[in-house]
């Protein structure tokens, strides 16, 4: 197995998750694989926005839903791959987008409902798990596989280490 680093990351707002999206974005690099789990309406494509602002990516280039596409592209400091799943029903499905081309390109690639293509992916990649908690609260779970992504998910925990110690110290005054 490889090295694993398992995080819990809390959100309040849908701001809040675009601005953890922006932070991640700032952290990746071409070539990277990011994988999102979670129901319908739990933020996937919330998170994907920020992720595309943290690379750089002009807004003029909208984030949507690819409702019809099952692939968007985005151009910025780094390209990215846009998959939304939510159509696929099965594996052949998978085998038939020539999703190769793309993980193994020189873009990041960030999968919505990456659950129906886990068995496709390189065993080194950063998985995100979206629980809905309420109408406004998300837990994100990362989960870095491979020495870069638990780097990758180390950094985010300390960002939020600091985030909690900084707003304790709001809070008390300080
Ligand atoms: N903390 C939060 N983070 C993200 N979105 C939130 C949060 N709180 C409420 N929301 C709302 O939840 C919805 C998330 O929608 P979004 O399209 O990002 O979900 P999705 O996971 O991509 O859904 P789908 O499976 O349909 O693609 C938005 O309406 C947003 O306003
Ligand atoms: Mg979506």
């Amino acid at each position: 197995m490889v090295e694993e680093k398992i995080t819990v990351i809390k959100s309040y707002s849908e701001d809040e998750t675009v601005s953890w999206g922006k932070i991640l974005g700032g952290l990746l690099k071409a070539g990277d694989i990011v994988g999102l789990r979670g129901d319908l309406g739990a933020g996937k494509t919330c998170f994907v926005k920020g992720v595309a602002d943290g690379l750089g990516i002009p807004e003029d280039q909208y984030v949507a839903s690819p409702t019809f596409t099952l692939i968007n592209e985005y151009r910025g400091r780094v390209t990215l791959y846009h998959f939304d799943l939510y159509r696929i029903q099965n594996e052949k499905e998978i085998v038939g987008l020539g999703y190769e081309e793309y993980l193994f390109g020189n873009g990041l690639v960030i999968i919505e409902w990456a659950e129906k293509m886990l068995r496709f992916l390189p065993e080194e990649h950063l998985l995100i798990e979206i629980e809905r908690v309420n109408d406004k609260k998300r837990n994100f779970i990362f989960t870095g596989r491979g020495r870069w992504y638990s780097e990758i998910v180390k950094h985010i925990e300390e960002r939020q280490k600091y985030q909690y110690s900084f707003s304790n110290f709001l809070s008390e005054g300080g």
